[in-house]
């Protein structure tokens, strides 16, 4: 059978490949013995969205409007919800009809922009790395992607000076996002309003994917309705999936210049039509009457935090603090590359030996080479459990 290039440009991806390996271990370890598996490999949260959102779901799920195909007009509560939030949470006014986008994620939103605004090889910046579907939507694009590499030594943020005013000029769009998955580095608003401004001046779509502006630890996450500009050149993507902890129902939406917004919509519009006004729902409910859930989520991750950082140190791994919730952003052990393993093979012989699933950093790109990303999804004491495991693991190899 024969398939696109884009499909091979594509790969298999960093998550599907993990699930793979997970799976074989699940697999085995009955036969082998081997230590239960604790999954730290993916960013869903075991923490808890509020009961009132799951509720408000339950309860409009008889409700015939709910069954129904839902087209654009039907979404007017929700973006209106979303423009209420905006308003109360950045101080923006925003346009529900011309300005929000209902989505099925922020990964499908930014998956589908470069569709709706660049032509194939049109250059589009990224960060790398990145979370993946900011490359997979460029390449679906027939993009040229151009890679803008991060760098532990300078604090993983965008060296903006490497690109001259010709780059901007041929650029079409650039997609990224802080706070920083994989990195957990927070960003700050300086830096966007850095980015939008050479958006403007150049014409370049500043696509700025914000899931986690709840979430940080230290410092304000920034966002890009902060940023004058966003209005004719931007667009923010947001989520209830970290915030709210509501990722398997899949709700997002993007606030942003109203012709970008029109235009991913036109592209959404082929692939299918929005989730049921019962998911809908909930997520008014959410950024309604509970838009303070996601603060009290980040004691808990504070607490993760500083615990795994403690069991790291006591032994001996040093590991950066993140200022975000969510991830640990953890280099390779030097055993590992005594032995040649990239982080790809480390991560998989880490899995075999200890049981506990990480992330290789370069499945967000070869800029994430010999980095391994941990979720803090679960509660502290396993994940204390998963350190000693890793830690003992290591120490074998040595
Ligand atoms: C930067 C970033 N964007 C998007 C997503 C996916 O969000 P959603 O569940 O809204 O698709 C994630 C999830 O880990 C993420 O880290």
């Amino acid at each position: 059978m024969h398939t696109s290039r884009r499909l091979a440009a594509l790969g298999s991806g960093v998550f599907a490949r993990s699930d793979a390996r997970k799976q074989a271990y699940r697999d085995r370890s009955p036969t082998t013995g081997s230590l239960g598996l604790i999954d730290l490999s993916l960013g869903s949260s075991d923490l808890q969205p509020p009961s009132g959102v799951l509720c408000a779901m339950r309860d409009a799920i008889p409700a015939p409007s709910s069954s129904a195909y839902c087209l654009q007009a039907a979404t007017a509560p929700f973006r209106e919800a979303v423009a209420d939030w905006c308003q109360r949470r950045f101080g923006v006014t925003v346009d529900p009809e011309h300005e929000v986008q209902l989505l099925v994620g922020s990964q499908e939103g930014t998956a589908h922009l470069p569709l709706a605004v660049l032509n194939p090889g049109d250059p589009a910046l990224l960060l790398d790395p990145c979370y993946p579907s900011h490359r997979g939507g460029l390449l679906l694009a027939d993009a040229d992607v151009i890679p803008l590499r991060l760098q532990a030594a300078h604090g993983w943020r965008p060296p903006l000076k490497e690109l001259s005013a010709s780059v901007w000029d041929r650029l079409k769009l650039f997609v990224f996002g802080y706070p920083h998955n994989p990195t957990a580095c927070v960003g700050d608003q300086e830096l966007l309003d850095q980015i939008m401004h050479l958006g403007e001046r150049h014409k370049v779509v500043i696509a700025h994917d914000n899931p986690y502006v709840d979430l940080a630890l230290e410092g304000q996450a920034p966002s890009l309705l902060h940023s004058p500009g966003w209005r004719e050149w931007g667009v923010e993507f947001f989520s209830l999936s970290k915030g709210w902890c509501l990722g398997g129902f899949r709700l997002a939406f993007a606030v942003g210049a109203s012709p970008l917004i029109a235009a991913l919509r036109q592209v959404k519009a082929v692939v299918d039509f929005n989730q049921s006004l019962a998911l809908q729902q909930a997520a008014i409910t959410a950024l309604r009457d509970f838009a303070d859930w996601p603060a009290t989520l980040r004691e808990t991750y504070r607490q993760r935090r500083d615990r795994v950082l403690a069991g790291f140190a006591m032994r001996s791994w040093s590991v950066p603090k993140p200022d975000m919730a969510l991830y640990l952003w953890v280099p390779c052990p030097e055993a590992a590359a005594a032995h040649g393993w990239k982080d790809e093979r480390c991560a998989a012989e880490l899995l075999q030996r200890s049981g506990v699933a990480l992330t290789p950093g370069s499945g967000f790109g070869q800029g994430g080479e010999g980095w391994l990303r941990m979720a803090l999804v679960r509660p502290s004491s396993e994940l204390e459990a998963a350190v000693s495991r890793l830690a003992d693991a290591v120490d074998a190899l040595a």
